[in-house]
C-alpha cells in the first residue's frame, strides 16, 4: 500500500487544490458475479456504472447512490453472461452491440462498419476523444438525456433493445421504451437498412431518419420517434405538422424548435433518397459538421481511439480487484503511475486526479471544470486519454497511468512504452513553437497530442484538430499548438527512419 499519507477532509496535501470528490456522499462498490446479479442490483435500486462519466456528475451535483455496480471494471471476471454486455455479434438478421461498448469501438468496430457503416458513421458524431473512449451504449441511452446521440440513431435504425429481468432473463423493448429500473444488455439492429442522421443544430434539435422511423432529438423531453420513416416521406410530414409544443429554453424558443425540426426532417428526407455515399465519405448519415470539429477527417482511423490493441484486458480473473477491505468502504487500488507501482486503499468517490495529485503528490494533473469538459485533467491510462476529473481511482486498477511528469522520466528508467517515449519529443515541440502561455491547459494538450501519434503517426490537421479540439486552451490560441503537434509528428516519424538505418 502508499506509504503517503491518507488525504484528510479540509487538509491540501503537497499543496494541491484538487479533491473534488470530497463532496460526495459514501458509496459501497459491488461487483457483479453474473448478468443476472447486475440485473437484480440495479431493480434493486443499485446504479449501473458503465463509463461512469454520466455518474461522476451526478454523485458530484448531490444525488446519493448506496451502491453502485461497476459493469466495465477493470480485472473483471468475464463470464456469467457479463461478457455479453462488452460483445459486438453478427447474427441471422441483425447486428448486437453490447451496453458496455465504448462509442469509440462502435465507430470503429469491423463489424459495424461492415453491416451498419452508416450507424458507425453517426456514432462518430458523439463527443470528444476522452468521451468517446469511456462513455458507452448503455450509459448513453439510460442516462434519458434528450440530447444524448444514442436514441436517436437507434431508434431510426429500428435498433430492439435488449433488456434484463431481474432472473436474468431477456426481454426486448423499442428504444423510446427502455425502463429506467433495468439492465440494458445492448441493442440490436436490423442488418438492412440506413439512418441520415443531423446533429448540426445540437442543442436545439438533431434528427435521425431510417425507413421506418424519424426520432427527433434535444427538442421534447425525451427522443421522440415518429413511427413512419423514409419508405413514407408524406406521413412523416403529417405527423412534423401534428407535433406537439417542443421545449423552450435558453438554446431555443418552442417556435424555432418547431421550425428546425420541419428544415431538418425534410433535409434529413431528401438525404436518404439519395444513394448513400461511398464508404469512407464522412457525409453518410452525417450531413453536417460536428459544432467545434472538423468533419473532413483524413480517415476513419486517423481519429479511431481503437486503432491501437487495447493494452488493458477485460478478461483477466481477478474479481477482487475492486474489493473493499473489510471496513466495507476502501477499495484496494494498484496501478503503474509513470512507470512506478503505486497501491492505494482508496474510497471509492476517490477521483484518479486526486490520487495522482493528493497521494502521488503530482502536480501537473490540472483540474479546470471537473466535468469532463476542459481536458485540463487528461491522463493517460493505457495510453488512452482519459478525464481523470471524471474517472474513480479504482477504474484505473490494474492499468498503466501516464501523467505529463512522465515526459521527464529518464530514458534509461526502462520499460517506455511507445506513448511514453514520444512524450518528450511533444512536449519539446510544445517549447520549441511556443505553444503555451500560462500552461494550465499544456499538459492535457501534450498527453492528447502524445496518445494520436502513437496510434497515428501521420496524422493531417483535421484529425489533429479532431484529437485536440476538446481541450481548452484560454489563452494561447491553437494554430502554434497544431503547428507544435505536426513538428512533433516530423520529429517522431524522423527518428524512426533513423532507427530503421542504424538497424544492420
Ligand atoms: C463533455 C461531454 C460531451 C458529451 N458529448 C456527447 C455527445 O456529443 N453526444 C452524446 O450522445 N453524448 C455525449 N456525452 C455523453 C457521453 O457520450 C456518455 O454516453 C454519457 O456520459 C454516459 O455514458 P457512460 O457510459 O459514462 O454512462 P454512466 O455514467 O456509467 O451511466 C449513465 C447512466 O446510465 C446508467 N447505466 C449505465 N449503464 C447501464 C446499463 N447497461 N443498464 C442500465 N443502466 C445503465 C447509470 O446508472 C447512469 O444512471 C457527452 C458527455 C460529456 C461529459
Ligand atoms: S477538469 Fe477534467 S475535463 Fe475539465
Ligand atoms: S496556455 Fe493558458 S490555458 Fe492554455
Amino acid at each position: 500500500m502508499s506509504e503517503l499519507p491518507q488525504p484528510s477532509p479540509g487538509s491540501r496535501a503537497s499543496g494541491l487544490i484538487s479533491r473534488s470528490h470530497l463532496g460526495i456522499d459514501p458509496f459501497e462498490l459491488r461487483l457483479p458475479e453474473t448478468l443476472a446479479d447486475a440485473a437484480a442490483a440495479v431493480a434493486n435500486g443499485s446504479w449501473a456504472h458503465a463509463g461512469g462519466i454520466d455518474v461522476a456528475q451526478r454523485l458530484r451535483a448531490g444525488e446519493v447512490a448506496d451502491e453502485l455496480v461497476p459493469l466495465c471494471a477493470p480485472r473483471r471476471s468475464a463470464g456469467a453472461g457479463l461478457e455479453r454486455l462488452t460483445e459486438i455479434s453478427l447474427g441471422e438478421r441483425s447486428l448486437f452491440i453490447g451496453a458496455g461498448v465504448s462509442h469509440a469501438r462502435i465507430e470503429s468496430d469491423p463489424l459495424v462498419q461492415a453491416h451498419r457503416p452508416d450507424v458507425a458513421s453517426a456514432w462518430r458524431t458523439i463527443g470528444n476523444v476522452r468521451i468517446r473512449a469511456a462513455g458507452t451504449l448503455g450509459g448513453n441511452l439510460a442516462a434519458f438525456h434528450p440530447g444524448y446521440d444514442a436514441a436517436p440513431i437507434l431508434a431510426a435504425a429500428g435498433a430492439e433493445l435488449v433488456v434484463a429481468e431481474p432472473d436474468g432473463t431477456e426481454v426486448r423493448c423499442a428504444v423510446a421504451d427502455v425502463p429506467r429500473d433495468r439492465l440494458i444488455v445492448g441493442c440490436e439492429i436490423p442488418l438492412s437498412g440506413r439512418v441520415v442522421y443531423d446533429r448540426s443544430l445540437k442543442p436545439v434539435v438533431s434528427v435521425a431518419v431510417g425507413e421506418q422511423a424519424v426520432a427527433i432529438g434535444c427538442a421534447y423531453a425525451a427522443t421522440h420517434v415518429i413511427p413512419h420513416g423514409a419508405a413514407n416521406p408524406e406521413s412523416v410530414t403529417a405527423a412534423v405538422a401534428a407535433l406537439g409544443d417542443p421545449i423552450e429554453n435558453a438554446f431555443a424558443s418552442a417556435a424555432y424548435r418547431r421550425r428546425m425540426i420541419s428544415v431538418l426532417v425534410d433535409r434529413c428526407l431528401r438525404m436518404h433518397a439519395e444513394p448513400p455515399a461511398p464508404a469512407g465519405d464522412d457525409r453518410m448519415g452525417v450531413p453536417a459538421t460536428r459544432p467545434g470539429s472538423t468533419r473532413e477527417v483524413a480517415t476513419p482511423d486517423a481519429r479511431s481511439l481503437e486503432a491501437a490493441p487495447p493494452a488493458r484486458s477485460q478478461d483477466v480473473q481477478s474479481p477482487d480487484a475492486v474489493s473493499r477491505d473489510g471496513t466495507g468502504s476502501m477499495a484496494h487500488v494498484e496501478m503503474h503511475l509513470n512507470g512506478e507501482p503505486l497501491a492505494v486503499a482508496a474510497p471509492p468517490s476517490e477521483m484518479l486526479v486526486d490520487t495522482i495529485r493528493t497521494r502521488a503528490g503530482l502536480g501537473s494533473t490540472r483540474v479546470g471544470c471537473d466535468q469532463a469538459v476542459c481536458g485540463a485533467c487528461t491522463v493517460l491510462v493505457d495510453g488512452t486519454p482519459t478525464a481523470s476529473c471524471s474517472t474513480f481511482a479504482w477504474q484505473a486498477d490494474g492499468s498503466e497511468v501516464l501523467t505529463i511528469e512522465a515526459a521527464n522520466r529518464p530514458a534509461s528508467a526502462g520499460g517506455r512504452g511507445d506513448v511514453e517515449s514520444i512524450l518528450p519529443v511533444v512536449q519539446g515541440a510544445f517549447a520549441e513553437r511556443s505553444a503555451f502561455q500560462c500552461g494550465y491547459c499544456t499538459p492535457g494538450l501534450i498527453l492528447v497530442a502524445a496518445a494520436l501519434l502513437a496510434r497515428h503517426p501521420e496524422p493531417d490537421r483535421a484529425a489533429i484538430c479532431d484529437w485536440l479540439d476538446s481541450n481548452v486552451c484560454r489563452c494561447t490560441g491553437y494554430l502554434m499548438v497544431i503547428e507544435a503537434v505536426e513538428a512533433a509528428a516530423a520529429a517522431v516519424r524522423n527518428s524512426g527512419d533513423a532507427d530503421l538505418e542504424d538497424t544492420p
